[in-house]
């Protein structure tokens, strides 16, 4: 979603802002604009498309030391010029940006309209920088918090002043701001990509916290005059992670990168004596934890599935009954909350509005929810009662690759915790942890099947709807497989499971309709062998992932790619990879923007 980034310091201001924008795109934009403070005043530049289109309008001359930028995901009012950020009020003396929805924006207008303001765009933004230029008496903090406290809805924003050089205003209330501190310069951004390659330092705002910043201080408050006692965190993510590191999109790096990162995600976190997961962040006692009757997973997109993985792991082997629910569904039916049921939110950015309220509106009710995210520091990180970092490192690609195996390998680690409490045995966990230590080996042989996989994408991606099919624990991996497939090339893709296609979507099945079948050698396999066997009698067309040597499903196929062989509860890992890969060609074959494919964003701050 959109994400913004101010600047104060001794450097060129729209360097700082242009590069930082950069280093947002990731988050999905269809427009970007700066504002920059010099001796003309208050100078603004924005732009529809990409970055480079907003760099060809910004003199690369451009004086001035303090500015604000922004690359917005449309809410309100269409992709075009106008509507780009940065807003200005009338006379040109503020400019804002704005992440976030203003809920009231219509009866704004409508007062400031009453007033003679006249608009200059539809977006609901807009409305910020005339309502703090209507409040602004030389007094920039005073004028933002006053305006603030007309506004509903949710905002991350930075706003600055013609007359007040130097001097950034941030906000935030439910979309993330950051602020970055440097050696006589300071950053403020919607996340941290866009300040590591400058400062270590940050500090992450809370909701309704107001920060003042100039190029040596900042000063931080509610939307009263309390201030707060802030920490300055370190920041530990590297520059090079934001990088391609030689890869041609970060897509294509982030999926290579599961053989370190899913040993990241359970590294230090096993104890093979006990033969069992030691999980730091939980802030639960094992008594606590022996209490739980019921977990239920909150989660949205590909979280959701690899939630949904895990909740079959927690039955079989932790024998806890576990469900999963869409936590933009969750949110808005009146949630039952059980005493003795842990929540767990699942969400790789930490930020995802749905879960985030899902989460809130759980812990209103009494329930304890533990995040299990990858983004340290992230809302839902910070206001869950306890959790599991995933350590994935960032994911950069909308696309979510190695945060879905990160985040199994968590989860998977806290059902190992709870099962070892109950019945499962000292020699059942050894082997488990056992599987679980020799998948990075495992992905890196399905990595070099990668050609293999090429070769199959090329032959497939002219077809215009795909079926993706799995059962048991391999169910939520075939949904995440028409996931990847639709959002990065834009195929129409749907996963069912395989036992379902003859209650209706057979009917989809003709030469036309590929069908991806998960076929791991389980206790499901003959069944899914039927299934196959039914779309072949239909004329449909079969591509199968199963296991190494695996002849009768191969008889069956079209096509085959194969998996090494390991326990059924690992399956799901060695069964996502080819999936990503597949999609990724797909995606190359149809030249797809693979890193950021049309209408999406990676991390959807709103509802
Ligand atoms: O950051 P989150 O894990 O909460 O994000 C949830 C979804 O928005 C996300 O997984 C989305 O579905 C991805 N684009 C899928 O690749």
């Amino acid at each position: 979603m959109c994400g913004i980034v101010g600047y104060s310091g001794f450097r060129q201001a729209s360097s700082v802002l242009i590069a930082g924008l950069k280093r947002l795109e990731y988050r999905g934009y269809d427009s970007s604009g700066i504002s920059v403070l010099n001796t003309q005043g208050l100078v603004t530049f924005k732009k529809t498309g990409k970055i480079i289109n907003l760099q060809q309008i910004v003199p690369k001359d451009l004086q001035g030391l303090s500015g604000i930028g922004h690359t917005r995901w449309a809410t309100h009012g269409g992709v075009t010029d106008r509507n780009a950020h940065p807003h200005n009020d009338g006379k040109n003396s503020i400019s804002i940006v704005h992440n976030g929805i203003i809920e009231n924006y219509i009866s704004l207008k409508e007062m400031l309209k009453a007033d003679g303001v006249v608009f200059k765009s539809e977006t609901d933004s807009e409305v910020l920088a005339h309502l703090v230029a209507k409040f602004y008496e030389d007094d920039l903090e005073k004028a933002v918090k006053k305006a603030l406290t007309l506004v509903k809805g949710t905002y991350g924003i930075i706003c600055m002043h013609r007359d007040k050089p130097g001097i950034l205003v941030g906000a935030r209330n439910g979309s993330p701001l950051v602020l970055g501190i440097g050696e006589k310069e300071m950053f403020l951004a919607s996340d941290v990509s866009a300040v590591i390659g400058y400062t270590k330092q940050g500090i992450y705002l809370v909701d309704r916290e107001v920060i003042i910043v100039d190029e040596n201080n900042y000063r931080s408050t509610d939307l009263g005059y309390q201030e707060l006692d802030k920490k300055v965190e370190h920041i530990s993510w590297e520059l090079e992670e934001l990088e391609k590191g030689g890869y041609p999109h970060f897509m294509l790096k982030e999926i290579f990168e599961q053989v370190d990162s899913i040993p990241r995600a359970y590294s230090g976190r096993i104890d093979e004596d006990l033969a069992t997961a030691k999980l730091g962040g939980l802030n639960m006692t094992n008594r606590e934890l022996l209490d739980v009757e019921r977990i239920k997973i909150i989660a949205a997109g590909t979280s959701f599935h690899a939630g949904w993985v895990a909740c079959y792991l927690m039955e079989s082997m932790a024998r806890i009954p576990c469900s999963i629910e869409l936590a933009s569904e969750l949110r808005y039916r009146n949630p039952i909350v059980e005493k003795n049921t842990l929540y767990l939110a699942l969400s790789q950015s930490g930020e995802t509005a749905d879960t985030l309220y899902a989460l809130r509106e759980i812990q209103r009710k009494g329930g304890r929810v533990l995040g299990i995210c990858n983004v340290v520091g992230s809302t839902i990180a910070r206001e869950s009662d306890g959790g599991v970092y995933i350590h994935s490192g960032p994911e950069i690609a909308v696309a979510s690759t190695k945060a879905f195996t990160s985040q199994i390998t968590a989860l998977y680690l806290f059902t190992l915790l709870l099962a070892r409490m109950r019945s499962l045995s000292w020699e059942e966990g050894t082997t488990f942890i056992n599987n679980l230590k020799k998948l990075p080996e495992m992905m890196q042989s399905l990595l070099e099947t990668k050609d293999q996989i090429a070769a199959l994408a090329k032959k497939y991606a002219h077809y215009q709807d795909f079926l993706f099919l799995g059962r048991g624990i391999n169910y939520p991996g075939a949904l995440e497989g028409a996931l990847k497939l639709k959002e990065i090339s834009y195929i129409h893709a749907e996963g069912f499971s395989a036992a379902e296609i003859k209650h209706g979507p057979i009917a989809l099945i003709n030469e036309e309709t590929p069908s991806f079948f998960l076929v791991p050698d389980d206790g499901l396999k003959s069944k899914v062998i039927s299934n196959m066997k039914e779309i072949k009698a239909r004329k449909g067309l079969v591509i199968a992932l199963a296991v190494e040597g695996d002849e009768e499903v191969a008889e069956i196929a079209d096509d085959v790619l194969y998996v090494p062989r390991t326990h059924d509860f690992f399956y799901p890992f060695l069964m996502a990879l080819p999936q990503q890969l597949f999609a990724y060609y797909c995606a190359l074959e149809l030249e797809r923007d693979v890193d950021q494919p049309r209408n999406l964003a990676k991390s959807v701050t709103v509802e």
